[in-house]
């Protein structure tokens, strides 16, 4: 514990010291949380990553140390010599770790001082995000941003440990490569000594790790940074990290039951809890029909009703006119929420006409009947069929809407979330996973005014659809899933095209020509003529899933250096200006006026 130099080591963490460590002699290092002067005698708490750990500084008994411990401030880094000693009964702390010892210190090292703080290093903080994000190395101090950082750590290691197991090699793919379209723009890089020749950095290691199955790698993984220039709110960044995986010879329900058992796996040396399986399916229709979006919250039930049927033609004109043009009308029950006020419903449809909803119709179901401003509009007919569909019994609130389908669809999702809080079906220790199946394979693009894909061009068919790729490519069903977890898409994967004349279809139908697939995949088209396997795969958004185990609100969270919504980081100030030398070497030329 001090070596022939006079050098300390560490002998235990400053969380660590327990009761039966008592008249034990201890060398602890860490930051002083606190410090206060008790009347001659100073505490203070010394903190590392472990904990929190008691000090006493006695005048009596180490004068020295006492004199120097009058100088501590928050933050100062130290090293103490002294006895784990029981606490006073009084002063017992039943709420630490460390709560019923203290150390009494016998020689302190002060091995550095510390600025004062822009904010205190507590869980609670009031530090604005962009305060917390400039001093990011005191915010990640804070216990909570610590435990955020540890649970990844565990997390990404019962992965591993996991996969492993299952004889998944772990390998790696190029940063600096060609690019990989998934739907965002790409992060480029000038090369140096390719005048006027840009790499792209991967969107996903998507076309290699497709190459690995057809080296014969059959079982691949990566926890890999990813890079996307593309709009960035709560749940996404411009480098985020994906646990990447693929597997050669395997049907997609081979990959779901791995999956799952990894998922149970993690849940449970993460979090200790125990994971359900199998997962719920849902396919993509159902999804949309039942909960309004693709990634559906599972954890409640509150599922919306198609009631187009039954008000069309009514002579509610609002309902009538929008279904005659080819609208839907939708309605949600809201169990038991027939006591909101005027206020909140008036606030309701301020909300889902923000997203875009001509209004919201509303019907309180109450002992002598129902209540609502457009009760004079409907028929006893159409009231009784709305109250069977919607299983309406008293104390209900039935919210309807007419729109076209997706605004119909994202605003009843939205307040069916509205609804499950205020209800408090939302619970943060229930884990519901869902998969999300048989999506459409492309989707068209009115601003584009083509084919585009909804998972990205490498994804195969419905093999029963292949025939519909030319005639009708709107209806052709992708093998192409998606994990959500309490309403967050967690994860998407699929089973790829492996053949080259289906690749060069889908590519077709994309408006990619054959020259511009040789040009770009040409790499890929090659692979695929020397005996490439069947092989499938899916990646997962590691920083969501592990926001979802800390119970964390945002990813910035959970990711040590993360970016603000401009894709700045604030503590280095990246991304900056260049020196105009490096500039000239990389062949490039600034336009515009230089701004100061
Ligand atoms: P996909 O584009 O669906 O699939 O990405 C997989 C998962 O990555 C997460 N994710 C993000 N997380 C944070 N910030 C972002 N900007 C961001 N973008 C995506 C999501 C998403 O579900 N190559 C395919 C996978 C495959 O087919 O195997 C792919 O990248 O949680
Ligand atoms: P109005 O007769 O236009 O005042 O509408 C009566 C009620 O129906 C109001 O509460 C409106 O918000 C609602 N409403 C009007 N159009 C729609 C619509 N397309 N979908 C749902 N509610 C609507």
């Amino acid at each position: 514990m001090i070596d022939h130099m006079g050098h300390w080591e560490r002998t235990h963490t400053c969380g660590q010291i327990r009761a039966s460590d008592v008249d034990k002699e201890v060398i602890l290092m860490g930051w002083v949380h606190s410090a206060r002067d008790h009347g001659g005698i100073i505490f203070a708490d010394l903190r590392d990553r472990y904990g929190t750990c008691q000090l006493v500084f006695n005048p009596q008994r180490a004068p020295d140390a006492h004199r120097s411990a009058r100088m501590l401030r928050s933050e100062y880094v130290l090293a103490v010599r002294g006895i784990v000693g029981h606490r006073p009964p009084e002063t017992v702390n039943p709420r630490m770790a460390t709560g019923d010892v203290e150390v009494v210190v016998e020689e302190m090292r002060l091995l550095n001082e510390s600025l004062s703080l822009p904010f205190a290093i507590e869980d609670d903080t009031d530090a604005s995000e962009l305060v917390r994000l400039q001093y990011r190395i005191l915010d990640l101090r804070r216990p909570i941003m610590q435990r955020n950082l540890i649970m990844r750590h565990e997390a990404a290691r019962s992965i591993r440990q996991f996969l492993h197991a299952e004889g998944f090699l772990e390998l790696e793919t190029p940063f600096l490569t060609r690019s990989t379209p998934e739907g965002a723009r790409d992060y480029l890089v000038p090369s140096r000594v390719n005048p006027q020749m840009f790499y792209a950095l991967p969107q996903s290691p998507q076309l290699f790790k497709q190459l690995f199955m057809i080296a014969g790698y059959d079982r691949y993984f990566q926890i890999v940074r990813c890079f996307r220039d593309e709009d960035l709110r709560k749940d996404r960044q411009p480098e985020f990290t994906q646990l990447d995986m693929e597997m050669a010879f395997i049907h997609r329900s081979a990959l779901f039951d791995l999956i799952e058992r990894m998922m149970a796996t993690l849940f449970h040396d993460v979090l200790g809890v125990t994971i359900r399986l199998p997962f719920k399916r849902l396919s993509y229709h159902e999804a949309i029909a039942r909960y309004g979006r693709d990634n559906p919250d599972t954890r409640y039930e509150l599922m919306l009703e198609d009631v187009s049927d039954i008000l069309r033609g009514s002579r509610f004109r609002a309902f009538a006119e929008v279904l005659q043009n080819g609208g839907m009308a939708k309605g949600l029950n809201a169990t038991g929420c027939a006591g909101m006020s005027r206020r909140e419903l008036d606030e309701l449809t301020a909300q889902v006409s923000n997203l875009g909803a001509k209004g919201l119709a509303w019907i309180k179901v109450g002992s002598g009947g129902w209540q609502s401003p457009i009760l004079k509009f409907l028929e006893p007919t159409e009231i009784n069929a709305l109250a069977q569909r919607m299983e309406a019994r008293e104390g209900d609130l039935l919210l309807l809407m007419a729109d076209e389908p997706h605004t119909v669809n994202i605003s009843l999702a939205y307040l069916r979330s509205v609804v499950a809080e205020r209800l408090g079906l939302v619970s943060e220790n229930q884990f519901a996973f869902a998969w999300i199946t048989d999506f459409p394979l492309l989707e068209f693009s009115e601003e584009e005014k083509r084919w585009t894909a909804m998972h990205h061009p490498f994804t195969a068919p419905m093999d029963e659809d292949i025939p519909r790729l030319s005639e009708d490519p709107g209806k052709v069903r992708a093998q192409a899933y998606d994990l959500v977890l309490n309403g967050n898409e967690i994860g998407g994967g699929s089973i790829r095209n492996y053949r080259k004349d289906i690749q060069e279809k889908v590519f077709n139908v994309l408006g990619i020509g054959p020259e511009e697939a040789q040009e770009k995949f040409g790499f890929l088209l090659q692979a695929l003529q020397f005996g490439a396997p069947p092989h499938g795969g899916i990646a997962f958004g590691f920083d969501r899933l592990v926001m979802i185990l800390c119970n964390a609100e945002s990813i910035r969270d959970v990711i040590p250096f993360p970016k603000t919504q401009k894709a700045t980081c604030l503590l280095t100030g990246a991304p900056s200006r260049v020196d105009p030398r490096q500039l000239e070497e990389l062949h490039i030329r600034l336009r515009g006026r230089v701004m100061e």
